[in-house]
């Protein structure tokens, strides 16, 4: 259990200025690439959370030379003293991101042996997608218990993806990037990390056409050479920031953030009647009236997100009239709703469906954050709600948003955290 609490106390509009950090999810795929660079590689922009930290962890114990600058936002990776290709389940269990290992150490070594990966519980997340890509270019995979491992030299092959997987799609990039010949990735994921991580492949020397679209050619290169690469903004950080604004009737301009990401959350919040503006790097978010109920279903890039249903779900619990949320890429992601009931949500769920039925008033009540997404969402509730709410476990959200209670209370949230004793639990 977490040793401290968040106390929101609700009702205070989020008025003023604020910005967004870098990519979590392109952070994560992009540092695990500077472990294929034959030189050291600086990253800009990375943003100073609990997934960083704890794939800095890993790659050390691999033996690669990392320092991070948090307050400067800039990683260096030295990769040339890797000397192992083994993360044991200890460390892979950590988070869900430790499978890039298997594409990066594969790609660079020939050789890859990693524990299954944890991450937020949200469903079944199997790795199979990624092994199939493994195999097609060549290498040998087994799944002896807790630990997958992979070997062989690899040659450039045609993968077609099943269904579409983020990870499945850049741990494929990592493994091809220094392969024989050309790998062709069929319905790939269209994320913008897909193509951040292309953009800083393709600095490196490595040549990839195609990202952002389903189809994405990447064509290794032996050697390649170090380089110093920015990441891109955080779209799930802007699109909670940008729910958090418009659930408190506020207005706040997000800055740093890269509108064209965040499209289908503004059509969305455009059809719920707040007014969203974009400039050429910021957007404005502003409620003028009350919020229509409106329905969701997640898809992949460039559908509604998945990451941000939970928050947008949230938000959908106080709109005028009745919503209908559907989550297709996860199994389990209303855990935050059925804790909401206890703040006066009305909530039906049936498997992958939400019904939500809107309320006047949320009221401040002892909930738990279960994974990420349901720990920001559980902020909304809590900045939406009548009296204050009690946020147990938010460790969860560290895992993900950088100095978010700083962020939201400079915008004017109540919003501070208590030490939990021992012996109290949430209810
Ligand atoms: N899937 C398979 N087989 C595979 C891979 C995926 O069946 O081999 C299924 C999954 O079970 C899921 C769907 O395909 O139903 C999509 O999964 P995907 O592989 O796209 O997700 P992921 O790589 O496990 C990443 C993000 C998630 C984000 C999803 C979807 C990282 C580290 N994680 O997960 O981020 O929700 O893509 O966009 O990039 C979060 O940030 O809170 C988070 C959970």
């Amino acid at each position: 259990m977490d040793a401290y609490k968040l106390l929101i106390t609700g009702g205070a509009p989020l008025i003023g200025e604020t910005y967004v950090s870098g990519g979590k999810n392109t952070s994560v795929a992009v540092i695990s690439a500077t472990l294929l660079s034959d030189e050291p590689c600086t990253l800009e922009n990375l943003p100073d959370i609990e997934d960083v930290h704890v794939l800095i962890d890993i790659m050390r114990e691999l033996g690669a030379r990392v320092d991070f600058d948090p307050a400067a936002r800039r990683m260096t990776v030295d990769p040339r003293s890797l000397n192992s290709y083994r993360v044991p389940y200890r460390q892979s269990q950590r988070m869900r991101a430790s499978y890039y290992m298997l594409g990066a150490l594969l790609g660079r070594c020939g050789q890859a042996e990693v524990g299954y990966p944890g991450g937020c519980s949200i469903g079944a997340r199997p790795v199979d997608q990624h092994l199939k890509a493994f195999r097609a270019m060549g290498a040998e995979v087994e799944e002896r218990g807790a630990i997958i491992s992979a070997k062989g030299e690899l040659t450039g092959a045609p993968v077609y993806f099943d269904r579409i997987t983020v990870g499945g799609t850049i741990n494929a990039m990592l493994a091809a990037a220094k392969a024989e010949g050309t790998t062709i990735l069929y319905n790939a994921a269209k994320e913008p990390h897909v193509v951040d991580l292309a953009n800083f492949l393709n600095s490196m020397g490595c040549r990839v056409r195609g990202a952002g679209t389903d189809t994405v050619r990447v064509t290794g290169k032996k050697y390649l050479h170090g380089s110093v690469y920015t990441v891109i903004p955080d779209q799930i950080e802007t699109g909670t920031l940008m729910i958090a604004a418009a659930a408190t009737r506020g207005d706040v301009i997000i800055r740093g953030c890269i509108p064209a990401h965040m499209e289908s959350l503004t059509a969305k919040l455009l059809e719920m009647g707040v007014a969203v503006s974009d400039m050429d790097d910021a957007i404005r978010v502003r409620t003028v009236r009350g919020h229509r109920a409106v329905n969701i279903k997640t898809q992949e890039y460039p559908g509604f997100p998945t990451d941000l249903q939970q928050p947008m779900s949230a938000l959908l619990t106080r709109a005028n009239g009745d919503s209908v949320v559907i989550e297709t890429i996860f199994e389990s992601r209303f855990k935050h709703l059925n804790e909401m009931q206890r703040m006066g949500a009305h909530v039906r769920i049936l498997d992958q469906t939400a019904l939500i039925e809107g309320v006047p008033e949320l009221y401040g009540a002892p909930v738990t954050a279960t994974d990420l997404r349901a720990g920001a969402a559980l902020v909304i509730a809590g900045l939406m709600a009548k009296g204050t709410t009690e946020i147990y476990e938010p460790g969860y959200i560290e895992r993900g948003y950088e100095h978010i209670e700083e962020k939201l209370r400079a915008l004017g949230a109540d919003i501070r955290r208590e030490p939990v004793e021992a012996a109290s639990s949430p209810l």
